[in-house]
């Protein structure tokens, strides 16, 4: 810990750490471009970054961590960038893996991970079983991921249920579509973070962000590091939820 990054976690309250922060991490591919590197190793730096977060999201005790590695749209880079994020992905996943687990931190996945490529899908699937009785903390990763795509697929999954008779049009509720959605298990983002200044939800759990506190960073993801995250905990604390009603609900 730097002694910045100490203070700041002590002045936290630790009755209000956000149980559910999500993560859009970007500004990859311009922290690279600034140095004149390919691309490439503005994820590769991003990786190292995601590490930094993983760890003090841990040590200040929040719940769930879900960042926003691949999604959907992404398949629209050039192949060559799309195949170095897998290749990445399977690297973060085979070397960071026992470290982790140590750390007592499940792997979940959100989205059509199976449509990666077979040996990301086997990496995948170790870190799934591996971690999967891990208590401490959840690090839900979000790839091949689009919101739209998740509610699509929720509302064919309900029709299919109201045309064979197993639901009725009166009992869908915004519970029985939350328990449809990738996230089925998890409670709604409290915080969402944005790097790179954009003010941006890029088809990222648009259901589940109705009522999240979105915070923005002008670092790009790279240069993201602990001081930040715990900066944004800070302002967090000092928010005043209200979900609509008059008063703070705490
Ligand atoms: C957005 O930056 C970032 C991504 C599309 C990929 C995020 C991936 C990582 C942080 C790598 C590590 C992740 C894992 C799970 C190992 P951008 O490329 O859109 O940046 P730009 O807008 O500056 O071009």
């Amino acid at each position: 810990m730097t002694r910045l990054s100490d203070s700041l976690t002590k002045s936290l309250d630790k009755t209000k750490i956000p149980v559910h922060v999500a993560v859009i991490m970007d500004g990859n591919g311009r922290w690279a471009s600034k140095r004149l590197l390919p691309r490439s190793m503005g994820h590769r730096a991003g990786m190292n970054a995601l590490k930094e977060v993983v760890n003090i999201s841990g040590h200040i005790g929040v719940q769930h961590l879900t960042v926003f590695a691949f999604s959907t749209e992404n398949w629209k880079r050039p192949t060559e960038e799309v195949s170095y994020l897998m290749s990445l992905l399977a690297e973060f996943m085979q070397k960071e893996i026992d470290e982790l687990h140590d750390r007592d931190i499940r792997i979940n996945i959100l989205g059509d991970y199976k449509s990666l490529p077979l040996d990301c899908v086997n990496i995948i699937e170790k870190s799934l079983a591996k971690t999967a009785d891990n208590k401490a903390m959840n690090l839900n990763i979000a790839l091949n991921y689009g919101a739209r795509l998740e509610i699509l697929k929720t509302i064919q999954t309900i029709a299919g249920k109201v045309l064979n008779g197993e639901l009725s049009i009166d009992e869908i509720d915004e519970e029985c579509v939350s328990k449809l959605l990738f996230t089925k298990d998890l409670p709604d983002p409290d915080l969402i973070i944005r790097t790179a200044g954009e003010m941006r939800l890029s088809n990222f759990l648009l259901w589940q962000i109705a009522y999240s506190e979105i915070w923005v960073s002008e670092s790009l993801w790279p240069d993201f590091k602990k001081e930040d995250f715990l900066q944004a905990i800070f302002d967090y604390q000092k928010r005043i939820r209200k979900f609509g009603d008059v008063n703070e609900k705490k």
